[in-house]
C-alpha cells in the first residue's frame, strides 16, 4: 500500500520566523496548524496539549528556542544565551513526564553554547538545530517502523492505546509506524484502538490517521481489553513511549500497565515503540514525576459535566510498567529484548548520548 497520507505528513515545521504545529486539539473534526510566534505561545500549546505526543512535544519545543532566538532583541552572544537560557527553563516546565522534551531543549541548547561567534551565528545554529531534530524525527521513526514490521505478521490485528502516530511525532508515528511500515510492506494488518480517556487521544487522533490512512480500525474503550484478549481478538500489542529507562521500565500513556499486564496473561506479545531520544539513562523509576492533570479532565467528557459536582478525581496522566511486562522494545537501532539492563547499555552506546 501506498501513498498514505500520514506517510510523509509533516505535524511541526518552521517557516520565516514563526512555527507551525497541528492543533490536535480540534482533531479530530479539523485539520488546522496554529501559527507561534514567540517560545509563550509554544509553551502554551505544549502545556494545552494542542501539541503532545513525546517526540512532537520535544521538537515543539526546540522550535520554541528557535523563536526565543530568532525574537531576541540582545546585541551580544552573551546576551543572546541569557534570553534563550529564559526561554528553556520556561518550555523545560511546560510538562513533566516524556523525556524528549528535555532531550531536545538540551541539545539545542548545548548547540547555541558551542557557538562562540556572534548573535547570528547563535540564532542561525539555534534554528538550524530546530529543523535537524524535526527533520531526524521523521527518518527515525521510518527506520524503526521498518525495523518493528518484522515482528508483524501478516492478517495480524494489533490493539494500541493513546496516540504513537504521525501526530505525536514531527510526522510517521513509533507504533503507528511500526503498522504503517507494515502495510507498505504488503501485510494486511488490522488495529483495535483504544479510546484513551480521559483525553481520548486514542478515539479522536488514532482512529483519524488510520482512517485517512485506510488502515482498517476499530475503537473500544479501555475497559474492553480483558474481553477482546479473552475473545482471541488481539495478535499483539504496541503503544508507544514518553520515557523508557535503563533498566527497561517503561513510562506511557495511563493505561498502558493495565493492557501489558492482561498481554501477559494471555500470552500477547508486548511490544513498545521508542525512539532513542525517549530512553532516559540517568533516572531510576522513583525520580521520574508522572504528571498529573486537572481532575476536570475525568469529570468531565469534552467539557461536558459527567459527575456529579463537588465529585473528587484523581487524574495521572502517565503510568509505569514494569520490565518483565515487556516482550521487546523497538527502536531505529533495532529491537530490544530482555535482559534490558544489558540489552539497553549495548544497543545504545554511551557515545551517542555525549
Ligand atoms: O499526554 P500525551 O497525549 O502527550 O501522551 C502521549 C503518550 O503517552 C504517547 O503514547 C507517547 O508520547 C508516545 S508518542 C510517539
Amino acid at each position: 500500500m501506498s501513498g498514505m497520507f500520514f506517510s510523509d505528513f509533516r505535524t511541526i515545521y518552521w517557516r520565516e520566523g514563526a512555527v507551525y504545529l497541528v492543533d490536535q486539539s480540534k482533531l479530530p473534526h479539523s485539520l488546522e496548524f496554529i501559527k507561534c510566534v514567540s517560545y509563550r505561545e509554544v509553551c502554551e500549546a505544549i502545556r494545552t496539549m494542542k501539541v503532545r505526543g513525546a517526540p512532537a512535544i520535544g521538537a515543539a519545543a526546540a522550535y520554541g528556542l528557535a523563536l526565543a532566538a530568532h525574537n531576541s532583541g540582545a546585541r551580544t552572544r552573551a546576551q543572546l544565551i541569557e534570553d534563550i537560557k529564559k526561554a528553556y527553563e520556561e518550555l523545560r516546565s511546560t510538562r513533566p513526564t516524556a523525556v524528549n522534551l528535555f532531550w531536545a531543549l538540551e541539545r539545542v541548547l548545548r548547540r547555541a553554547m558551542a557557538v562562540k561567534d556572534g548573535v547570528e551565528d547563535v540564532k542561525k545554529a539555534v534554528i538550524e538545530e530546530a529543523n535537524k531534530i524535526a527533520e531526524e524525527d521523521v527518518e527515525v521513526n521510518k527506520r524503526l517502523g521498518k525495523i518493528g514490521a518484522q515482528l508483524i505478521d501478516d492478517g495480524d490485528t494489533i490493539l494500541t492505546h493513546c496516540n504513537a502516530g504521525a501526530l505525536a511525532t514531527v510526522g510517521y508515528g513509533t507504533a503507528l509506524g511500526v503498522i504503517r511500515a507494515a502495510v507498505e510492506g504488503g501485510k494486511r494488518i488490522k488495529v483495535i484502538a483504544t479510546e484513551t480517556r480521559p483525553k481520548l487521544q486514542g478515539a479522536r487522533l488514532t482512529v483519524y490517521e488510520l482512517m485517512k490512512d485506510g488502515i482498517p480500525v476499530t475503537l473500544i474503550t479501555d475497559n474492553m481489553v480483558g474481553y477482546c484478549m479473552y475473545k482471541g481478538m488481539i495478535d499483539k500489542v504496541i503503544v508507544g513511549a514518553d520515557r523508557v529507562l535503563a533498566d527497561g521500565h517503561v513510562i506511557n500513556k495511563i493505561g498502558t500497565y493495565s493492557i501489558a499486564v492482561l498481554a501477559k496473561t494471555h500470552g500477547i506479545p508486548f511490544y513498545v515503540a521508542a525512539p532513542f531520544s525517549t530512553f532516559d539513562l540517568d533516572s531510576k523509576v522513583k525520580d521520574v514525576i508522572i504528571e498529573e492533570r486537572k481532575p476536570e479532565e475525568v469529570l468531565c467528557v469534552m467539557g461536558l459535566r459527567i459527575a456529579p459536582e463537588g465529585a473528587k478525581a484523581f487524574n495521572p496522566a502517565f503510568d509505569i510498567t514494569p520490565p518483565e511486562y515487556v516482550t521487546a522494545i523497538i527502536t531505529e537501532r533495532g529491537i530490544i529484548r530482555p535482559p534490558y539492563e544489558e540489552n539497553i547499555r549495548r544497543i545504545l552506546s554511551l557515545s551517542a548520548w555525549s
